[in-house]
């Protein structure tokens, strides 16, 4: 099978941005294993064919999703058509070795598997609620039996470890002292029938000396080391708690972690058109897609029933929509978000019932349009034509 673009060059733009793409049993992304035939433009529409392992593939959905989003996020692509083909009996051989290769070369026991959902919660301005979304969202997925890892990558400004009540101090080397990966071990808490894996600067901070290290280093060297040293073990779901602003830190993680997706938190204000070519340029640069927009300090309804919109309204609305991408929900202004936070018990941590904060609610909303459409788990199905067990990629596996 051949796309109507065969007979054009590949698009070099494309190409890179489906290197994002990971096939996460193969533990690479589809362009370096050799699975992308083409990859077009025709006018305003992206052509991409991609030839799978076998075309019952389970993965296939979940590659079509990743193509897709990407591709649409490039400059002038209104639309994107995949195609489908199958790799030969020759390709198939070529394509396991190299993922043996790959899985062999980045033998190291620090690892995010492949087949882990990363998010990276971010924003164009700070103060904006990434933590509060980041904890809430983290512990709900938890609730409903998932693995679900937290990495605070506010180096300074850490608030995770407080948010969650998980404060334990994980024994870490200070910075800059020698290649020992796998050394952080997350600090681990059950919630329902799932587990948060938390991992925050604040967690490694054990003396004012080691402290002054890890601030003497580049935010981006520190998000990286960081990276590098976390063991994170199995893992369904990623969540990057964004420091504020755009810049280092946004580009290591999309190097390190090329299958990292961005959602972004917003307020209702509507005069925050800057905040959108912020988000728009932090996400082009890093070439990393955005699955959506949550609104955070919407309105606030008093018990006599009246709403209070302090921060105004339809700036999620107005966001989502200059973005090209869907508002997952908005989350009002309540005293119980910032009281369960100070207290370490998101509000999510129990399922939301009647009594509950309107805020839960919402959340478990968003989270719900995350796993079943937005961003589902990676279901590794079996493939017949793979090899026997899924391979595991170390981030920064692919760094030249
Ligand atoms: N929906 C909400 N209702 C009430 N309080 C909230 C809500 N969302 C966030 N807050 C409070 O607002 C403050 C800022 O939120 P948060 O720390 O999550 O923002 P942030 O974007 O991570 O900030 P920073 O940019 O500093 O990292 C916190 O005190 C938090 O408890
Ligand atoms: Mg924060």
């Amino acid at each position: 099978m051949s796309s109507p673009a065969d007979a054009a060059a590949d698009d070099p733009a494309m190409i890179a941005i489906l290197r994002g793409v990971m096939d996460p049993e193969l533990g690479d992304n589809i362009v370096d294993l050799g699975m992308v035939r083409s990859a077009r433009r025709e006018g305003t529409v992206g052509h991409v064919t991609v030839a799978l392992t076998t075309a019952g593939c389970p993965l296939r959905a979940t590659i079509k999703r990743d193509c897709e989003t990407r591709v649409a996020g490039l400059a002038g692509i209104e639309s994107v058509r995949l195609h489908w083909d199958e790799l030969n009996a020759a390709e198939k051989a070529r394509v396991m070795e190299r993922a043996r290769r790959t899985a062999r070369d980045s033998a190291a026991p620090t690892q995010v598997p492949a087949g882990t959902r990363v998010l990276a919660v971010a924003s164009g301005k700070g103060g904006v609620g990434k933590s509060s979304v980041t904890v809430n969202v983290a512990t709900s997925l938890a609730r409903r039996g998932f693995v679900v890892g937290v990495l605070d990558a506010d180096i300074w400004g850490f608030s995770i470890p407080r948010m969650l009540g998980m404060e334990r101090r994980l024994g870490a080397r200070p910075p800059g002292q020698g290649e020992q990966r796998g050394k952080i071990v997350p600090d681990q808490r059950r919630v329902g029938d799932g587990r948060l894996k938390v991992v925050s600067t604040g967690m490694l901070v054990e003396t004012e000396e080691t402290a002054l290290m890890w601030r003497g280093l580049m935010l981006a060297k520190a998000v990286e080391q960081f990276l590098h040293d976390v063991d994170w073990g199995e893992l369904d779901y990623l969540l990057i708690d964004m420091p504020p602003g755009t810049g280092d830190v946004q580009m290591a993680l999309a190097r390190l972690l090329p299958q990292a997706e961005l959602l972004v938190v917003t307020t209702p204000a509507l005069s925050a058109q800057k905040v959108a070519v912020r988000v728009a340029d932090m996400a082009r640069r890093s070439h990393m897609p955005i699955v959506g927009v949550v609104e955070n300090m919407s309105a606030f309804t008093a018990p006599d029933g009246a709403r209070w919109a302090f921060f105004g309204e339809g700036g999620g609305e107005r966001l989502a929509a200059d973005l090209g991408v869907p508002l997952l929900g908005s989350i009002p202004l309540e005293p119980a978000v910032s009281a369960g936070s100070d207290a370490g018990e998101p509000v999510t941590r129990a399922r939301a019932d009647a009594t509950a904060a309107l805020a839960a609610a919402v959340f478990e909303q968003i989270t719900d349009r995350l796993v079943t459409d937005i961003c589902p788990p990676v279901d590794m199905g079996t493939c017949t034509a793979r090899m026997d067990g899924p391979i595991p990629v170390t981030i920064g596996a692919r760094r030249s």
